[in-house]
């Protein structure tokens, strides 16, 4: 089987992360985002995938380089010279994505995580014998989605309605899609929205059907989704392989730490935090729902929630970094500074306190 990654986008909702690397490689839980998504497809059957990129690709290729190999997958890349938006990819990878078996491929939104349940949603295409299948998944906030109106016995898509003003129901369009290549033949080569123009579409003519997607779910394409993310996350990672979770008597609640970070004496971390390689967590560190990013440096009795800590920054001693404050790439927190939600832009060094909620560029 084939899959189909939307890694466009300039991911601006995930700045300053995304100013030194496209969003699918900003590590999530210790891993970039689309290898989450890479090694489930891996795991059901997929040998190949198809990365649809306008942005960064020479990032993206040699990032490529490295995991096609370590994963077994053939990876490759359909180029846009212009944004194409969620559907217009798909027809530029039309020869890629078609072969002679004639199976259905997949498609990813990039900056989806959840169990990825690829083997239930096969069975489910499978049995609805209809032209494409989407994953649903119930929200609080369903406006800022595309929301799926759907006949709850069977499945089928009565409605599909992108980023609605008004409510019309709470289920929302999980980014996870099983497609039929007969799709492909409703889909022009030209900047266009599969959200927009091609489901509600098939819904129309009663051959798109959804299934509620089973586990957490998150958009993480955004710093406070990706804060809660992490937690669920981390909360169904207890539940399957709980051994790969920290422990000791400096843990809270669920923690990731890469094997090759160091902790000092007299920590407390967690709950719901994730660090990453080569950091360096000096002793009465306190850490709580917060990802700290490879090549960190965190200094004597910090206090971080609520975070996320960009690689290679370094956080001083006595420093409290709090509120979704996102520091970018290689960014220097003095001692004993405040940071109450400040958003800082790669390379700067704080050497005043951010009192509210602010970009520091
Ligand atoms: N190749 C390519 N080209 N990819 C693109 C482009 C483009 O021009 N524009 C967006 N993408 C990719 C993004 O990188 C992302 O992986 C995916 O398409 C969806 O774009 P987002 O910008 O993240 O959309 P959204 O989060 O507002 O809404 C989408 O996701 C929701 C679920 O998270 C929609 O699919 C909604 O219906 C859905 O509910
Ligand atoms: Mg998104």
């Amino acid at each position: 089987m084939k899959a189909l990654i939307l890694v466009g986008g300039f991911g601006t909702r995930l700045r300053p992360l995304t100013l030194s690397f496209p969003k699918p490689l900003v590590e999530f839980a210790n891993k970039p985002m689309i290898l989450h998504q890479i090694e489930a497809l891996k795991a059901v059957g997929v040998t190949e995938v198809v990365l649809a990129i306008n942005y960064q690709p020479e990032v993206m290729l040699n990032f490529l380089k490295d995991f096609e190999t370590k994963l077994d997958v053939k990876i490759t890349c359909s180029q846009e010279t212009e944004p194409l938006g969620t559907a217009g990819p798909l027809a530029l990878a039309r020869d890629k994505l078609i072969d002679d078996s004639g199976e259905p491929f997949f498609v990813l939104n990039s900056d989806v995580i959840s169990e990825y349940p690829f083997k239930e949603m096969i069975e489910f295409h499978k049995a609805h014998g209809g032209e494409a299948s989407i994953m649903v998944t119930k929200v609080d906030e369903p406006s800022k989605y595309g929301v799926v109106v759907m006949e709850e016995s069977t499945g089928k898509v009565e409605k599909f309605v992108e980023k609605p003003k008004l409510f019309v129901g709470n289920k929302i369009n999980a980014g996870i899609y099983l497609l039929n290549p007969s799709v492909l033949d409703r889909i022009e080569l030209r900047p266009t929205s599969i959200e927009k123009e091609v489901f509600p579409k098939i819904a129309a003519e009663q051959k798109l059907y959804a299934m509620v997607l089973p586990g957490f779910w998150m958009d993480i394409g955004q710093p406070r989704d990706y804060i809660t993310g992490l937690r669920l996350y981390l909360d169904s990672l207890r539940k399957k392989s709980s051994s790969k979770l920290a422990t000791g008597s400096h843990v809270v609640g669920n923690v990731l730490i890469h094997e090759s970070a160091k902790i000092g004496e007299g920590c407390l971390i967690g709950p719901d935090v994730a660090i990453g390689p080569g950091c360096v967590v000096e002793s009465g560190v306190r850490l709580s729902r917060c990802t700290v990013m490879r090549g960190v440096r965190i200094k004597k009795h910090a206090c971080i929630s609520s975070s996320i800590i960009g690689w290679h920054s370094t956080v001083g001693q006595w420093a409290r970094v709090e509120n979704m404050t996102i520091l970018g790439e290689d960014v220097h927190v003095c001692d004993e500074i405040y940071s109450n939600g400040g958003v800082v832009l790669p390379h700067k060094e704080i050497k005043s306190s951010i009192l509210k909620p602010e970009i520091v560029m």
